[in-house]
């Protein structure tokens, strides 16, 4: 199918999808936005922001989304998640729809709640099956192990704690249901340096010791490099690029791969 811009959702979503090893398969996405900047009396008009986006993640793989702010690389995780319905080509999904993790977690952890309360509630309203209390506590003691938070945190709430126990808690949230896929939309963007480490070195050891496949996507070369097994560079919603990260850092086919590349000093 070749690239198309349209305001009808003519894409197909699915979920438990055969597609063998990968988690995701992205074949021809196309996103648009309606414009809201039309001047009365005149049709509003359609933004297309992504173009043509195929892509696969495998099983337990770490894969890097990079490309500058407002390129569309949100745009790309909300897509995957079902979040956004109007789109053209085909998304599917072996498993359910990815867990999230976001740049803020402020934004995401309600400030009125105790982080106990916080980690529970995933399985409080999970659809597939019903978790009695105990289950319930026992899921989140397992849980906080994984990310190593300690059970005194369970009794705070978001505001007090500290922005790299605030992450590894969303991160916890995100596991609670078992998930196979994560989306971690710049998940260290918002945090310094050694924190940063910190929380890559976490997600590194779920995806190793759980399987976890992370669609991992930050703006930050350096980071991706860190962490990802294969990356994709984006440029105004279409991927210019995308490979084993050794080798796209290494020999880079796309000019827009080598400035990225220089900025970032490497
Ligand atoms: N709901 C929306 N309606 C209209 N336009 C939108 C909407 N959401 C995003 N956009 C536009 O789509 C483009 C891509 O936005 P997106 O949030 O996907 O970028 P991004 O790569 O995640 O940027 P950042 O690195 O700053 O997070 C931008 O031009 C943005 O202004
Ligand atoms: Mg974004």
């Amino acid at each position: 199918m070749s690239e198309q811009a349209n305001n009808t959702a003519t894409g197909t979503y699915t979920l438990g999808a055969d597609i063998g090893e990968s988690v995701l398969v992205s074949r021809h996405l196309n996103v648009c936005y309606r414009d809201r900047t039309k001047i009365f009396g005149q049709k509003s008009t359609m933004k297309q922001v992504l173009h043509d986006v195929s892509f696969e993640i495998g099983q337990g793989e770490i894969m890097g989304l990079c490309g500058e702010s407002g390129c569309g690389k949100t745009t790309l995780s909300k897509a995957i998640c079902g979040i956004i319905r109007d789109f053209s080509g085909e998304l599917l999904l072996r498993y359910d729809r990815p867990q999230m993790v976001f740049q803020d977690p402020f934004s995401s952890l309600n400030p009125s709640k105790t982080i106990g309360w916080l980690l529970e509630e995933p399985l409080r309203v999970d659809a597939q099956r019903t978790w009695s209390s105990d289950e319930r506590k026992a899921r989140i003691a397992e849980v906080i192990e994984q990310v190593e938070i300690s059970q005194q945190l369970l009794e705070r709430y978001p505001h007090e704690l500290s922005g790299g126990q605030r992450q590894r808690v969303s991160i916890a949230a995100a596991l609670m249901r078992h998930p196979r896929f994560l989306i971690a939309d710049e998940p260290v963007s918002a945090l310094d340096v050694t924190i940063q480490k910190q929380v890559l070195e976490l997600l590194d050891s779920l995806h190793k010791n759980l399987g976890l496949s992370i669609l991992f996507i930050s703006h930050d070369l350096r980071v991706v490099y860190q962490i990802c097994d294969r990356v994709m560079i984006m440029k105004q919603g279409r991927i210019v690029e995308q490979g084993d990260v050794q080798s796209v850092y290494r020999d880079p086919q796309h000019d827009y791969t080598r400035t990225l590349l220089t900025a970032a000093g490497l």
